[in-house]
């Protein structure tokens, strides 16, 4: 399994990280037995798995079932990031603190915060704490109100510097990577070059330390949803249609279940 200091010597080292992520124990188990090296409990979870618009809805309840629920199923075998949820690290450090516990005692190894601005000293104190932080910058999907929209960030200059330093601050405070979202590939190149920590990549080009997506995304099971930066490596709704199809058929015609699949 990889560990937090293994991180930054992966960069020295040039070998690329690669993160999806994980909600549930069946896929846990799954992605256990593959060489992803770090599962995300995203607060995507919102959208993914309770079917919402956007992650604003995540909730420390539901983070800490879907963390519960992935490390039943990978059982110590992966690195377990989950994400502090919308307004978790704005309700006083106390508040932020007990939430990050919780989802540690759940079965995670850190923690993934969006944003700096506001959350420094909180950084700090939970790295000083035994608390890994991993940070996000870019589009950072619980700022969707205050962004108009799910849109490609830091496209001039000036939101360019100011991203670059946001970046700084994180590794500054101490967190041990950064995800960068949905931002131009040179930013992405040059914040990575900029710093020591791992930078992870999602919709941020190539020039990243590592890349990410989400797990039914990568598997084709929305196909709808295509933005530019999504790869998919399977065509996972029509494979599992034809399976229900399959079985809807052979109940029909009473094919199934057939002398082996029964008790005598
Ligand atoms: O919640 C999530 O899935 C994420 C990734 C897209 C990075 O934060």
């Amino acid at each position: 399994m990889l560990t937090v200091p293994e991180f930054a010597k992966r960069k020295k080292q040039k070998e690329k990280i690669t993160m999806i992520t994980c909600y549930d124990a069946s896929f846990a188990r799954i992605l256990s037995e593959s060489p992803i090296e770090v599962l995300l409990i995203g607060d995507s979870s919102s959208m993914v798995m309770q079917g919402e618009d956007s992650t604003i809805q995540a909730s420390p309840e539901s983070m800490v079932f879907f963390t519960k629920s992935v490390a039943n199923g990978t059982k110590g075998r992966k690195f377990l990031v989950s994400d502090m949820p919308f307004l978790s690290t704005r309700k006083g450090l106390r508040f932020a603190v007990d939430c990050a516990e919780t989802l540690l005692k759940a079965g995670a190894h850190a923690v993934k915060i969006e944003g700096i601005l506001g959350n420094e000293k909180l950084v700090s104190h939970l790295v000083e704490s035994g608390i890994p932080v991993m940070g996000h910058l870019g589009l950072t999907p619980q700022f969707v109100n205050a962004f108009g929209g799910m849109k490609v960030q830091a496209r001039s200059p000036e939101d360019q510097e100011r991203l670059q330093a946001q970046a700084r601050q994180f590794q500054d405070y101490g967190a041990f990577a950064v995800v960068l979202e949905c931002i131009p590939s040179a930013i992405a190149s040059k914040i990575t070059n900029d710093l020591s920590i791992p930078t992870i990549g999602i919709g941020a080009g190539s020039g990243v330390d590592g890349q990410v997506l989400v797990l039914q995304d990568m598997l084709g099971f929305n196909p709808e949803f295509k933005p530019k930066f999504l790869r998919t490596y399977l065509d996972g709704k029509s494979l599992f249609i034809d399976a229900f199809h399959s079985f809807h058929e052979e109940v029909k015609s009473a094919h199934f279940p057939n002398e082996q699949e029964s008790y005598l």
